[in-house]
């Protein structure tokens, strides 16, 4: 898979390069490009926003750099697949394990990491007539920018990739993956010492009784999806 990124602050995506995603980035199974959004103005102040039509406050994100950055790594990207453009927003769809799902099967992403009051809304209606553009928002709060949210969804869809996670056993069993219905999040876990403090490991998980410990995972499991997330039961 191909990852272009495009930001005012490259080094914001620094993260990517630690961990499992940056494993992943060596073996090659990933390759990952940033790129600085002022290498696309061509004006001595590297302009990137301006105050927004119809008043208000703050800045709005200029359509030409971003139309220039798009249309350079589209150029430059391989031959024969179209990306999909990704933007972070807070007003875009709500961003979720199944949307993840779909991006790991796509092989090559474009994200667009806005600031300020976001981007000129004709950059997504422009590429939307050429390649599928996904406006997405991580949660319900206000970001300062594009480029957290850009990692969240860089690292929740890299680690579905085949090969990534060292337990391949372990995405299918993830809080949210679509076979959890009804018990969206994964029960609590242990591991050693038996006691901790005055604090022992439930008893059932010491039994050896796999058809138990199944049981009891699984009552667990929708015991928290109704305290912590009663919509999702
Ligand atoms: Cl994708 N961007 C920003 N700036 N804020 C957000 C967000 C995105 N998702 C939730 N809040």
């Amino acid at each position: 898979m191909r990852i272009d990124v495009i930001s005012i602050f490259p080094e914001y995506l620094q993260p990517l390069k630690l961990s499992l995603v940056g494993k992943a980035i060596e073996r090659g199974d990933v390759v990952l490009k940033v790129h600085d959004l002022r290498d696309f103005t061509h004006d001595r102040h590297r302009t990137v926003d301006d105050t927004p039509f119809g008043g208000g406050p703050g800045m709005v994100m200029k359509a030409e750099p971003w139309g220039q950055a798009i249309d350079a790594i589209r150029q430059k990207g391989p031959t024969g697949v179209e990306p999909v453009l990704v933007i972070p927003t807070p007003s875009g769809r709500q961003f979720e394990q199944s949307a993840a799902s779909e991006l790991a099967d796509r092989p090559w992403i474009i994200m667009a990491c806005g600031r300020y009051e976001g981007i000129d809304a004709r950059v997504s209606d422009f590429y939307s007539r050429h390649l599928e553009v996904q406006e997405l928002s991580i949660g319900d709060y206000v970001l300062a920018g594009g480029e957290v949210a850009a990692l969240v969804i860089a690292e929740a869809t890299i680690r579905l990739l085949p090969g990534v996670l060292g337990n391949a056993q372990s995405a299918p069993d993830d809080s949210f993956s679509p076979n959890r219905p009804g018990a969206a999040l994964e029960g609590p876990v242990f591991t050693k010492p038996q006691v901790w403090r005055d604090l022992s490991v439930p008893e059932v998980l010491l039994s050896g009784d796999h058809a138990a410990i199944s049981a009891w995972r699984a009552a667990e499991s929708i015991r928290r999806t109704a305290e912590n997330r009663p919509d999702h039961t």
